[in-house]
């Protein structure tokens, strides 16, 4: 068996920032209760027009990520492409990357598993490296929210939340070396789903029912959460996912060098890190500049991280994700 390593990790928002305050001005929000309740000052909003989608974020994501490796697209063997938010209902995300980066005719991936996305998508990867199918694979991670959010006072519970972005990593075979990642945890509870949702348009809420139910009360094609019981799941999983991670090397947490939590909210980031007794250099967090930016958050948080040389070789390093399905998961990685 071989092990894998992270060579490249790239990340791509686009440019324009939305403040609290730019929302308090379409709809009944404040400044205050936002970044109270959730630590966001501003996140990132795709402009009409702009020319990105969560495709092409992906993708110059995912073309930094390759270049940082020392790699060019034809070297790569694999697309993974976490998402819950895709150009299109189908094809996926990936076979867009494929034609974008001129890439060989590679299998691509699509994974949904939202906000664990970028997870799930690193341990299907280290699964084909280590058994020697491939050599080097691209995770990415990328969302386009702020086209889908109900951006009235009516949706202000969930899309304050929300933002735009991507960010990859290159997953290499480590011919020599035993570093890289150590562990993958990954978990699901079905009986969640709904609490965290997206419930149309599917195939149980067809356009021409969603037209003809309109305008209705319940409107399923704006995402739903129910964020208190969210939140109560968040923090227990989060916490089991790391402790799993943390058992399965025989490790204790204060061997941990950078927690890399999912950036769903700064306070449940907190209490994670006060429940580990991290310090504040062993976890990295930047809700604060992009929201919850779901299958996106991870890579983006572990780009910024890396670029600010807050990850050195050799380090133990843990990200750990919960969300949507409800699913969850960690992995455990010796830089
Ligand atoms: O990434 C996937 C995982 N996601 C998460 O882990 C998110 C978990 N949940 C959360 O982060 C929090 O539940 C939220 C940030 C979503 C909400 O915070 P909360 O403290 O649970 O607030 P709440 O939903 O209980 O709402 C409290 C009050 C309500 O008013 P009343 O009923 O007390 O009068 C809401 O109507 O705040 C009101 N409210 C707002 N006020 C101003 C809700 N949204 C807003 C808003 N601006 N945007």
């Amino acid at each position: 068996m071989y092990t894998t390593k992270i060579t490249g990790l790239g990340s791509f928002v686009p440019e324009q920032i939305v403040t609290n305050d730019d929302l308090a001005k379409i709809m009944d929000t404040n400044d205050a209760w936002i970044q109270e309740r959730t630590g966001i000052k501003e996140r990132r909003h795709i402009k009409k027009g702009d020319g990105n989608s969560t495709a092409t974020m992906g993708a110059e994501a995912a073309k930094i990520a390759i270049e940082r490796a020392g790699l060019t697209p034809d070297d790569i063997d694999m697309i993974i492409f976490a998402t819950l938010s895709p150009d299109m209902y189908f094809p996926g995300c990936g076979v867009q990357v494929q034609e974008l980066l001129g890439m060989k005719t590679i299998p691509a991936l699509d994974v949904r598993n939202q906000c664990s996305g970028f997870i799930y998508g690193v341990s299907v990867a280290d699964q084909f490296i280590k058994t020697g199918m491939y050599t080097n694979i691209v995770v990415i991670g990328s969302e386009n929210h702020s086209g889908g959010l109900d951006m009235t006072t009516r949706g202000r519970s969930v899309s304050v939340i929300f933002g735009d972005g991507a960010g990859a990593a290159v997953l290499t075979r480590n011919e020599t070396a035993t570093q890289g990642i150590l562990s993958t945890h990954l978990h699901s509870e079905g009986s969640y789903a709904k609490e965290l949702s997206l419930m149309g348009p599917s195939t149980g809420h067809w356009v021409p029912e969603l037209i003809a139910e309109d305008p209705k009360e319940e409107i399923p094609y704006f995402p739903y959460m129910n964020g208190q019981l969210v939140f109560k799941n968040a923090v227990v999983r989060f916490s089991e996912a790391i402790n799993e991670g943390l058992q399965a090397n025989g490790l204790e947490a204060s061997a941990i060098d950078m927690l890399i939590p999912h950036q769903a909210n700064l306070r449940i980031a907190q209490f994670i890190q006060k429940k580990f007794g991290l310090s504040d250099d062993q976890v990295f967090n930047n809700i604060q500049k992009y929201g919850n930016t779901t299958a996106a958050s991870i890579p983006i948080a572990l780009t910024e991280a890396w670029e600010a040389g807050k990850i050195k070789e050799g380090d133990l390093v843990v990200l750990a994700a919960f969300g949507s399905g409800f699913t969850w998961g960690s992995a455990m990685i010796e830089w």
